[in-house]
Formats: structure tokens, C-alpha cells, sequence
């Protein structure tokens, strides 16, 4: 089949390049010069564990193609995806839709022969009937099919989750079209992945639906933290307990400092807003977001109260930017109102990660970066753990104290042992694990 693939972020490129890799004929389509540049120079902008090796194998192969020219691609193709942001509107929290409805009038320009256009962009209920309307109004003889495909793929986990996904979405009661999106995905149905066919609304909130749920047990467990520290519990015992429950399920049950991402907050915050439009308040789901946020805030309280109150001029180390491990992505990373609210406190902050100091740099310009964590942590007076990659579990941690001016660590992901921390003479506090000694 042919595809084109209209935005080449985290998405787009990761679609296009693992639909190169079944075989079929891919063209990724970007506006921004700069990044299709380094795609064709054969350098990928982000950083997703394996996409290198998949883009160049299929990219030499002659298969995924790079371009900033919309109609070539769209003429030729069997299905067009649209892969365009769909960020929190400035103001009211709402999807914005300008991109994908620009992408939309593009493609409708220069559609040629029977194409699908499919939304994988996560969108409100109702996007494809406003896309379909917007193509049809501009060029009413096309033959074409609009259709909803969402994506649920990970940061960090993106080739994998795309290749072995749970289920395949697909929002289309169009026979034509499901056959064209049935052969697309068709080397996933020979590994058994459930391809599910529904009316297109129903793809398109089954998205904001998945991505709430999961923002709602991180946050139940965040909230079951607080008390476990309270009532002194450890709240990892308790997911555990609770996580081998079939009917409940161990995943999304880490406490932490509270979700952040790329999706979470705003496909959150925009269902609340489809909600109040149709009269149909998502209670829980405004909880969610407003516990979330508060938590996120009262991170940096947590590290000051560590260190033993205030915070004017003492000097922070965080260990982790990006919103979670394995990704440069810094969209709403907890490290940022975090990093903001110790500032706030007159705290000098340095930090260090293993691949976000240039994303982060844009989002926090007035800390210092560092390359190395032990560097990092030299001469701080507490030093915060926010992103759990896997270098950090492996610090050695009599170094760690040496360096430290004093032995002062938060660590928000539960990644050290409270044992251990005491025998090494830390001053230690986590999520959900009270210091006193358990009964
Ligand atoms: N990032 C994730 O983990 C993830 C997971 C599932 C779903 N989604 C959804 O997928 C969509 C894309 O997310 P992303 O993280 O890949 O975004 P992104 O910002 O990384 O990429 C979007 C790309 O689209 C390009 N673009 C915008 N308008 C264009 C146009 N008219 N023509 C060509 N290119 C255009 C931009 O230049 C950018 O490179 C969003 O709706 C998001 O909610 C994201």
C-alpha cells in the first residue's frame, strides 16, 4: 500500500517508519525544513529507542521517504494519515484543531483517485465530521473516505507498542475503507493483534477515555501515597497488593510526582471540555487534573522540607528533566514546576539528564546542566531524583554521599531501597514509604 504521513513527530515518524517496515511504501510529509532535512541526511531529530535503526533500514531500502511537499504524496497515496499536533488551545484548555484542520484543507486540495484520510491524531469527538465536511466543501468530487485510527503508542516504548500493539483502533463503518486500513495493518493481524472496527466517534473517544483512565489510577495511587506516608504504609506494597488483583491490574500503579507528557494533561484537560460541552460533567476526571496539578506544585515543598525548611541558597541537584525515562520529550515534565517552584523558594538548581538537556534548556533556562549526575550532585544540598532512567538505580551511593554537601536525597520515583538509604546515612524521603520504622 501507499501511505502518506502528514507530521513527522514523535508519531508520524514512528507510524511511517514502522509501516515502511511491513512493507509498505511510506512518504513522511513536515512542514518544518529543518527536520525533514536531517531525516533525508539520514539523521532522526528525536530521540526513541530503535527508531534509528528502523528509519535507516527502510529509508536505504527505498520504502519511507522525507518531504516537505504535501501534494506528491497525498496524489499517490492510498491512505493519508494525519499526524499533526493536537496541543492544549492557549486560554481554555480545548484541542487545538488548527493543525489538523490545515493539514485537512491541504490534503483536500490535491486528492487524486480513492484515498482514505485518517485521523491519528488524538482529536474531540466530532473531528473527523468537521475534516470530512472541510474536504468535501473544498473539493466535492473527491473520492474519498475519512476515518479515525488513534494512536496508543509510548514514548520510550514507541516501535515496540506500535509493532505489538493491544488493539488496533479503527473508526470507519465504510467498506472500502476498512479494507484499505485492514491491508495496512495486516502484518499486525497475522501476530494476532486485535484490529476493532467501531463508528468513527466512538475511535475517536475511545482515545480521550483510555488516556483518562490511566491519568485517573496514576492519580489514585499518587493520593493512596500520601496517605501511606501518613498512616505509615508503603504505598508500593500496597499497588502490589492491589496490582495482582486480576480485575485491577499491576500497571499505572507507580506512585510519583504526579503525570505530565505530551498526552495525559492535555487529552485530560480537553475531555473535561468536550464533557461541559454536551452537559455531561466528567467529575472524576476534573479531579484528576486538579489533584494532579496540585501535586506537581507541592513537589518542591516536599524537597524543601527535606532539606529542613527553607531553601534561599542552597543548591539543588535533580537527577531526570524529561516527563518520563527513555525520551527527550519535555512536554509538561513534572520537572518543570518543580524546577520553578525551587527557584520560587531562592534555591540555586543544577541538573542533569541523559539526553533532555537540549529540550530542556528551552523549558529552563536559568539552572545550570550538567553531564555527569555525581558532578551534579557535588557540593548540593539535597539532591532529587524526578526521572527514573536506569543509570540512576545503579549510582553508587557512598560516591553519591561524599559528594554531597549534605546527605539529603528526594527521590520521586521510589527508585532506592529506604534500607539501604539509612545504612548509607541518607537523609532519605520517597513517595508513599513513611522514614519512621514500619509496624
Ligand atoms: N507523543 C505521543 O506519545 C502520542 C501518543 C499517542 C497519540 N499522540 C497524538 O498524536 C498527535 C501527534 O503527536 P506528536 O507527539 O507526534 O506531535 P509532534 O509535535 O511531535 O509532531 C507533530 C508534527 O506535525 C507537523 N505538522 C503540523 N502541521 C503540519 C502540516 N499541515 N503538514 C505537515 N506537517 C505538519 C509539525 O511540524 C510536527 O513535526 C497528537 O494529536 C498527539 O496527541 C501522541
Amino acid at each position: 500500500m501507499r501511505v502518506a504521513m502528514i507530521g513527522t513527530g514523535y508519531v508520524g515518524l514512528v507510524s511511517g517508519a514502522c509501516f515502511a517496515d511491513f512493507g509498505h511504501e511510506v512518504v513522511c510529509v513536515d512542514k518544518d525544513k529543518e527536520k525533514i532535512a536531517a531525516l533525508t541526511r539520514g539523521e532522526v531529530p528525536i530521540y526513541e529507542p530503535g527508531l534509528n535503526e528502523v528509519v535507516a533500514i527502510n529509508a536505504r531500502a527505498g520504502r519511507l521517504k522525507f518531504t516537505t511537499e504535501l501534494s506528491g504524496a497525498v496524489a499517490e497515496a492510498d491512505a493519508v494519515f494525519i499526524a499533526v499536533g493536537t496541543p492544549s488551545r492557549r486560554g481554555d484548555g480545548h484541542a487545538d484543531l488548527s493543525y489538523v484542520y490545515n493539514a485537512a484543507r491541504e490534503i483536500a486540495a490535491v486528492l487524486a483517485g480513492f484515498t482514505v484520510v485518517v485521523t491519528k491524531s488524538t482529536v474531540p469527538i466530532g473531528t473527523g465530521d468537521e475534516v470530512e465536511r472541510l474536504i468535501r466543501e473544498a473539493n466535492p468530487s473527491a473520492d474519498v473516505v475519512i476515518a479515525s485510527n488513534p494512536e496508543f503508542l509510548r514514548e520510550g516504548a514507541a516501535i515496540r507498542d506500535f509493532k505489538f500493539p493491544d488493539r488496533i483502533v479503527i473508526g470507519t463503518s465504510d467498506e472500502r475503507a476498512k479494507k484499505v486500513l485492514g491491508d495496512i495493518y495486516r502484518p499486525l493481524s497475522l501476530n494476532q493483534a486485535p484490529l476493532m472496527f467501531t463508528a468513527r466517534r466512538t475511535a475517536e473517544l475511545i482515545k480521550y477515555a483510555a488516556n483518562a483512565f490511566l491519568a485517573t489510577k496514576i492519580t489514585f495511587i499518587n493520593e493512596i501515597a500520601d496517605l501511606s506516608e501518613k498512616v505509615g504504609a508503603d504505598v508500593q506494597e500496597v499497588a502490589r497488593g492491589i496490582g495482582l488483583d486480576n480485575r485491577i491490574g499491576s500497571k499505572f500503579l507507580h506512585a510519583g510526582p504526579g503525570f505530565g507528557g505530551s498526552c495525559f494533561p492535555k487529552d485530560t484537560r480537553a475531555l473535561v471540555k468536550i464533557a461541559l460541552d454536551h452537559d455531561v460533567p466528567l467529575r472524576i476526571v476534573e479531579a484528576v487534573l486538579a489533584v494532579n496539578d496540585n501535586r506537581k506544585r507541592a513537589m518542591a515543598r516536599k524537597v524543601a522540607g527535606a532539606t529542613g525548611g527553607g531553601l534561599r541558597g542552597k543548591t539543588i541537584a535533580v537527577l531526570g528533566l524529561t516527563f518520563k525515562p527513555d525520551t527527550d520529550d519535555m512536554r509538561e515534565a513534572p520537572s518543570i514546576p518543580l524546577v520553578t517552584g525551587l527557584l520560587d523558594l531562592g534555591a540555586k538548581v543544577r541538573a542533569h539528564d541523559p539526553v533532555g538537556i537540549e529540550q530542556a534548556r528551552r523549558e529552563l533556562p536559568d539552572i545550570e546542566y550538567c553531564d555527569d549526575p555525581y558532578a551534579c550532585v557535588r557540593g548540593a544540598d539535597a539532591m532529587v531524583v524526578v526521572t527514573e532512567w536506569v543509570q540512576y538505580r545503579t549510582l553508587d551511593l557512598a560516591r553519591l554521599k561524599a559528594e554531597l554537601a549534605q546527605p539529603v536525597v528526594v527521590d520521586l520515583r521510589n527508585i532506592y531501597r529506604p534500607e539501604e538509604m539509612a545504612a548509607h546515612g541518607f537523609i532519605y524521603e520517597s513517595i508513599g514509604r513513611s522514614s519512621e520504622p514500619r509496624k
